[in-house]
């Protein structure tokens, strides 16, 4: 099979955003990160050189890695950090998925700048039907800090509260025009598109920001939705989209045949708690290339400097929830919908924000002096200093595992209203641990995700490594299984590595846990997960040869 090399230098680079000038940590010195375009099918191999002072790992966000947990690039979790002035090679077969990924650094708070798209071009055309496709163009939404973010993480760490919010949205790391700018290169902070009328584009949408749900839209346009998480959907068409951190989308564009321009394209975020905490937006454009029309100046004079007046409101709620219940998988003869409709297991897990006693050297917040913390079942993970994946692979080969604990509980220990308002409630106390959840080789899974409201409830993009999954059911309150089991979608439910699991909701997936490994689930708010919002999901091998990991690499970091 095709073999695919990249070198990746992690290195300083000195880059301006909002008149700020800070020395970011850039693959190959570049903001966002390169993209990596490879075919369905080949053997990718990237290594990963470390020029910087502090320890990292890249991760392949999506990619299922099957066999080949060693690839991962989850610190602490596949590996140990990649130390300074050393290299890692991370190799990995890409079969079975097409479509958008990306890749971003899963070490403290360094994704924040290290990032960049992973696009898998399919082995066969693509299933929908269109107009044949012009471009292909990548938009990577993120955020821009004037603060260090692992210094945010760790003030958000020792405080448990803490400032969390980014300075400034970005797309493919532009600001754009309603952010103070001290380049008279007015256009050279905004992102802008080219497209020539009557040309259909696939945007290939990537959600990057470390704390943000975002909207996104286009003034005048439609998009169709026709994958996600690099699954085919069946295709649906929108005014506007939803992406959590952590979640892909490829959509249609057709350029029409306008009289203007120039045409905004915005993302906002989807604040879904009740507290707003970031209410700005970044700004781009759509250019057509008119005959005769006029090019915006470095002034930005031509610019229409208004939001899409399609783009949804910051609470939005009902539009969040709503996009997200569109999806659906293709369920046809050449991409069937592999959904477990019966299953062996039945995992309820509470996730959300709760309490916990402080710390030394912690400053706890007002409310009985504890700290703010997230758990899942009431257990806050913390990361080990060493890698799980090696301690749990050398368990089962037989030799020393060190003191590995695989018995986190799978049902909350005393069932509560989760959605009722109960601020206060003396059982908010997670207890600080990192135990991880154990699967058997095969077995079919079903995982039900409840949001809690103890302290706020809030929409939570629940990622899970190594393994796509389908989202046969979503519902707002307490989960009922004989009430909400019976409206599952077993037919066609979507196929994906993030669900937004939302506000004061629930959602249920089914997946078949055949592909051996310690696999992070984690809700994707960078926030959340550093609270403890987290667990490792121990996969077992299978009997058969191929069924089992494969050794690890001799280069494999360890700590
Ligand atoms: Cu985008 Cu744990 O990953």
């Amino acid at each position: 099979r095709p073999m695919r090399f990249f070198h990746f230098e992690v290195e300083q680079k000195n880059v301006t955003r909002l008149c700020h000038t800070r020395s970011l940590l850039t693959i190959n010195g570049q903001y966002p990160g390169p993209s990596i375009v490879i075919h369905e099918g080949d053997h990718v191999v990237v290594k990963v050189t470390n020029k910087v002072e502090e320890g990292t790992t890249i991760h392949w966000h999506g990619v299922r890695q099957y066999r080949t947990g060693w690839a991962d690039g989850t610190a602490y979790l596949t590996q140990c950090p990649i130390r300074p002035n050393t290299s890692y090679t991370y190799r990995f077969t890409v079969e079975g998925q097409r479509g958008t990924l990306f890749w971003h650094a899963h070490h403290k708070w360094q994704r924040a700048t290290v990032h960049g798209a992973f696009i898998i071009l399919p082995a066969s055309p693509y299933p929908f039907k269109s107009p044949p496709i012009h471009a292909e163009i990548p938009i990577i939404f993120g955020d821009w800090w004037n603060a260090d973010p692992d210094s945010v993480e760790a003030e958000a760490l020792r405080s448990g509260g803490g400032p969390n919010v980014s300075d400034a949205f970005t797309i493919n790391g532009f600001t754009g025009p309603l952010y103070p700018s001290c380049s008279s290169h007015f256009t050279q902070d905004t992102f802008i598109q080219t497209v020539e009328p009557g040309k259909t584009y696939m945007l290939r949408l990537i959600n990057a920001a470390l704390n943000d749900e975002l909207f996104f839209a286009i003034a005048g346009h439609q998009l169709t939705v026709v994958e996600a998480d690099a699954v085919y959907t069946k295709p649906f068409t929108t005014t506007a989209v939803t992406l959590s951190p952590g979640q892909t989308t490829a959509v249609l564009l057709t350029a029409g045949h306008p009289s203007s321009a120039f045409f905004p394209m915005a993302i906002r975020p989807y604040v879904s708690a009740t507290i707003p905490f970031a209410n700005s937006s970044a700004l781009g454009f759509l250019r057509y290339t008119l005959p005769g029309a006029a090019v915006a100046g470095d002034g930005g004079a031509n610019l229409p400097l208004t939001l899409p007046p399609n783009l949804p409101p910051i609470t939005d709620a009902q539009f969040a929830n709503e996009f997200s219940g569109e999806f659906r998988s293709l369920a046809s003869d050449h991409f069937p919908c592999l959904v477990p409709k019966k299953v062996d297991r039945r995992i309820f897990l509470v996730i959300g924000i709760n309490l916990q006693d402080c710390c030394e050297n912690c400053t706890c917040l007002g409310f009985k002096g504890k700290r703010v913390a997230s758990s899942i079942n009431n257990q806050s993970f913390l990361l080990p200093q060493v890698s799980l994946l090696q301690s749990f692979y050398s368990r089962s080969a037989g030799s020393i595992g060190g003191d590995l604990s695989l018995d986190f509980p799978d049902r909350p220990a005393h069932p509560f209203n989760y959605t009722g308002t109960s601020f206060g409630a003396d059982n908010m106390n997670a207890e600080y641990g990192g135990r991880l959840l154990k699967l058997e080789f095969g077995e079919r899974v079903e995982l039900v995700f409840q949001d809690m409201s103890l302290v706020v409830a809030e929409n939570h993009p629940m990622h899970l490594h190594g393994n796509n999954f389908f989202v046969v059911g979503s519902g707002i309150g307490n989960y009922d299984r004989r009430r909400d089991s019976r409206a599952y979608n077993l037919e066609d439910p979507p196929e994906r590595n993030t669900v937004a699991v939302p506000r004061g909701g629930w959602a249920a997936i089914r997946f078949t846990a055949n592909n051996p490994g310690v696999w992070y689930l984690h809700c994707h708010l960078e926030i959340h997960a550093t609270w403890g919002l987290a667990v490792g999901i121990a996969v077992e091998n299978g009997p058969e040869v191929e069924q089992k990991i494969l050794p690890p690499p001799a280069d494999l970091p360890l700590c």
